[in-house]
Formats: structure tokens, C-alpha cells, sequence
């Protein structure tokens, strides 16, 4: 039988609930971790806030080879909105005392995200995949991460200090951004996923 394009939006949407619901569970029960842990978890997410910018610069090269430019200036535009996040993110840690110039190198991390940059620089339809991936991500990743700053506010007494924090998140919630991202990228790129 010949797959089609619902079957890869099924596929696809699958593996993500699957990927979601394991990394949720384990952060379910939050009163099992240490603050510090917690910190610690913050620190390193923002380690991908702080690479996507050079994510999106390197895939919206790549993508350039596509006939349309629809992908590569949407790219181009996400990656000048992220850049600005990662900023955002920086600063409401410092507010809680995350400082995250502090952190020592955690290698998985490393891993992690040297993988997203090699994916991040193939042929065009394999960096749209990717985008898809990290932009389907973003959005259970702020759930989760909303639930940790608030867990880590409350025990640390942060209170006010914490407010940019917990708005950094809810401010990604809050929009479409995400889902109209990974949308605008599969139709005006007019490809199928594979
Ligand atoms: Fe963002």
C-alpha cells in the first residue's frame, strides 16, 4: 500500500504522543526531585533555547534550495524571534539566581544538541523533518517547564522575581506560534514529508 500524507501526519503524530507522554510521566511527580535538580533542568533547556538560534540560521541556509522561499524567510524570521528568547530566558533565570554562564557541561546535553545541528544542515526536506520535530517539541516543553518554575518558585520563596519566568512560558502557551510554524512549513513548502 502506498503511504500518503495523512499517514505520515498519523505516523508522525504517533511518535510524538509517545516521546511526550514518557518524558511527562517522569516529571509528573515533581516533589521527587531536589530543588537543586530542578534548577538544574532548567539550566540545561535553556541550552536549547540558546542553540536554536544557530538551528534556525543553519536550516534556513539549507532550506534555501528549495524553489519557493516561503520555508527559508519564515525560518529567517523565526530564528530573529528566537534570538530574542533566548535573551528573555537568560534574564528571568538570573531573576530566580539560575545563572546559567555557571553551569558546568552536562555531555547528553552536548550530545543532544550537536545532533539537532547535524540534522539542522542536511538535504532540505530532511532539515524541514527537524524543524517539524523541535517546533512540535516547543510546545510540551514549556508545559513541562512551566510546571518546574513554578515548583521551583514556590519552594525558593521567589514570589514577584519569578513572574518573568513563569510568563516566559505561559507566553509561549499562550500563542500559536508553534503549530502555525509547523504548519506554514509543510504547506507552503508544498513537499511531503517523505
Ligand atoms: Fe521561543
Amino acid at each position: 500500500m502506498q503511504a500518503t500524507t495523512m499517514d505520515a501526519y498519523d505516523y508522525i503524530d504517533q511518535k510524538n504522543q509517545l516521546f511526550i507522554d514518557n518524558a511527562k510521566a517522569q516529571l509528573k511527580d515533581l516533589s521527587q526531585y531536589s530543588t537543586e535538580a530542578l534548577e538544574w533542568l532548567m539550566m540545561e533547556h535553556y541550552q536549547f533555547s540558546f542553540a536554536n538560534v544557530m538551528f534556525l540560521t543553519d536550516a534556513a541556509e539549507s532550506t534555501a534550495a528549495f524553489d519557493t522561499d516561503a520555508v527559508n524567510q519564515e525560518l529567517i524570521r523565526n530564528c530573529a524571534e528566537e534570538n530574542g528568547h533566548a535573551a528573555m530566558y537568560r534574564a528571568a533565570l538570573a531573576k530566580v539566581n539560575c545563572d546559567v554562564d555557571s553551569r558546568e557541561e552536562f555531555p547528553s546535553t552536548t550530545r543532544f544538541l550537536s545532533k539537532i545541528g547535524e540534522l539542522s544542515n542536511q538535504e532540505p526536506s530532511a532539515v524541514l523533518g527537524t524543524m517539524f520535530a523541535t517546533e512540535t517539541a516547543a510546545i510540551f516543553e514549556h508545559e513541562v517547564f512551566l510546571d518546574i518554575s513554578k515548583e521551583v518558585i514556590k519552594r525558593r520563596h521567589w514570589g514577584d522575581q519569578g513572574r518573568d519566568l513563569v510568563w516566559f512560558h505561559e507566553m509561549h502557551l499562550g500563542g500559536v506560534e508553534q503549530s502555525l510554524y509547523a504548519s506554514t512549513l509543510t504547506r507552503e513548502s508544498g513537499l511531503p514529508l517523505w
